[in-house]
């Protein structure tokens, strides 16, 4: 935890935040004093654990960001508690790892909708109230949108159009509002809990990133306060890789 970034008094919408990334971004923002909007899909799932702990606010929103519905609810919700938001980190999202033969329409529709529509349309719906907080969107993409491999083929394309957009977005909330990305690499959280249970994957893993083990939650928070705060007041449409430097061969 970096005491070194103060986020008294700043409204931050965490998506996703009740387990993995999202729940150590939104504990991570709430030690450092922010007003936090925690969205997650069926509730505050094991962020339950942060209230009484915490330096600022905590506020609970459950939504399905795969829908229309879902997004426009969490955008009214926010509109509902701040007039000014500083803070959004689009980070709520799936994994689908099927073979091409195995794609289909509604695991496609399923894993965009999710992954890329509901990021956009956030960042859509709230860009006054984010443009009157000087705000910060940070989108949270993966590797797997820069490096292709066969398989898992919404996903890729989800996460690769989510830097895309991300700087085309820049170019638009510019000078106001600042957009960026973090791309994690292997992080141990519920989405790859095979992978890193199995010995060894988790080995192949280790072996293959140049600083030697799996990411961890707080690697990721750490990037996402950073981009969030004025520190990267001269920072936007750029994503950072934060995966061991496992991208670089
Ligand atoms: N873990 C990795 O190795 C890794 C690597 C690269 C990128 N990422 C990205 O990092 C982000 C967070 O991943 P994670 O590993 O922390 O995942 P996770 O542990 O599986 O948590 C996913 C979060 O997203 C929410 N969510 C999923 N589908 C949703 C929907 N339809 N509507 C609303 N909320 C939904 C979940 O809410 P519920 O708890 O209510 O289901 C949960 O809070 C994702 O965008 C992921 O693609 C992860």
């Amino acid at each position: 935890m970096g005491a070194y970034i103060d986020f008294s008094g700043r409204n931050v919408l965490v998506t996703g935040a009740s387990r993995g990334i999202g729940r150590d971004v939104a504990k991570e923002l709430l030690g450092m004093g922010a007003n936090v909007i925690a969205h997650s899909r069926s509730g505050p799932g094991a962020l339950r654990d942060a209230t009484g702990k915490v330096g600022g606010s905590l506020k609970y929103v459950a939504a399905d960001l795969s829908t229309r519905e879902g997004v426009e609810r969490v955008a009214s919700f926010v509109e509902g508690c701040c007039t000014e938001l500083h803070g959004l980190v689009n980070n709520a999202g799936i994994y689908s790892g099927l073979a091409l033969g195995e794609e289909t329409f509604d695991n496609w529709d399923l894993t965009v909708n999710t992954n890329l529509r509901a990021p956009f349309f956030l960042a859509r719906l709230l860009r006054e109230r984010l443009r009157a907080g000087k705000g910060s969107v940070v989108n949270i993409s993966s590797i797997m949108g820069l490096s292709a491999s066969a398989g898992a083929y919404p996903y890729q394309a989800s996460k690769s159009a989510l830097i895309h957009i991300t700087r085309a977005l820049s170019l638009e909330l510019a000078p106001d509002v600042r957009v960026n990305c973090v791309a994690p690499g292997f992080i141990m959280t519920d989405m790859n809990k095979e992978g890193w249970n199995d010995a060894s994957f988790r080995k192949e893993v280790e072996e293959r990133t140049p600083l030697g083990r799996w990411g961890r939650p707080e690697d990721i928070s750490s990037a996402v306060s950073f981009l969030l705060s004025e520190r990267a007041s001269f920072i936007t449409g750029e994503t950072i890789l934060v995966d061991g430097g496992k991208s670089l061969f």
